[in-house]
């Protein structure tokens, strides 16, 4: 298939297997493609047990030891993924993709508060100069906490809202400014109303961030879902 030239995330026929004690491995993923443009927002519908947490893991190499990518291809910006080194990986997760987890009571630290929860994603992948990193580590908050930056940055996990928490994730997401963010079931542990005041913050940040450079490509504006 020719890659489209827009597309920043190309998956193609995507197998992946679990390889249990013993027994034969079971196949949690078995040719799954699709590709995501510049600017586009992606959504991945499916029960539980259907493999969207597989399918993120799988696009950062980050699957479970006993998972196995057996069959596909995965091309981030034209880079082949499944066949990157470590050196290479570790260049992509965090600073040009990166993964928000499912339950944020677990993925944020509970004693650290929250500009420093950003700031050091920022300091660990070197995005800021040490001098910026106050400055970069305010912008960052800004954007997801537009109107109580200074207050939130000085509160712990434990004071803040389920919808706060999530905020804070995005933000530690989109820190270093990355060409993909791979949000694996973001609204799950949230109230229906403060999911939608998620996907909005997505929407908004999408407008903000992700242009489309294509006027070839309209379709890269909107959103898609695929089942
Ligand atoms: N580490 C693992 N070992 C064995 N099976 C697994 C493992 N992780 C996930 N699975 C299985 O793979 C399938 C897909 O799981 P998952 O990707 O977590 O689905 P979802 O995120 O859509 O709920 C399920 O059948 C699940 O039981
Ligand atoms: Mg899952």
């Amino acid at each position: 298939m020719a890659r489209r030239m827009a597309s920043i995330l190309e998956v193609q026929d995507l197998h992946v297997s679990y390889q249990s004690r013993g027994g034969a491995p079971s196949q949690a993923l078995a040719g799954v493609s699709f590709h995501v443009t510049r600017g586009e927002i992606l959504g991945v519908l499916g029960e539980s047990g259907s493999g969207k947490s597989t399918l993120a893991g799988s696009l950062l190499r980050l699957l479970h030891l006993n998972g196995k990518i057996t069959k596909g291809a995965v091309f981030f910006e034209g880079q082949d993924i499944l066949h990157a080194n470590s050196n290479e990986l570790q260049e992509i997760r965090g600073k040009r993709i990166s993964l928000i987890f499912q339950e944020p009571s677990v993925a944020l630290h509970p004693t650290m508060r929250a500009g420093e929860q950003v700031r050091q994603v920022l300091a660990a992948h070197g995005s800021a100069r040490k001098n910026t990193l106050r400055e970069k580590t305010r912008q960052v908050l800004s954007t997801v906490f537009p109107e109580e930056t200074e207050r939130i940055s000085q509160l712990y996990p434990h004071q803040l809202s389920g919808g706060q928490r999530q905020r804070l994730l995005i933000a530690q997401a989109i820190a270093c400014g990355p060409s993909l963010v791979i949000a694996d079931e973001p609204t799950a542990s949230l109230d229906p109303t403060t999911q939608m005041e998620i996907l909005g913050v997505f929407r908004t940040l999408r407008e903000k961030t992700g242009r489309c450079n294509d006027p070839h490509h309209p379709q890269s504006s909107g959103a898609r879902w695929t089942g």
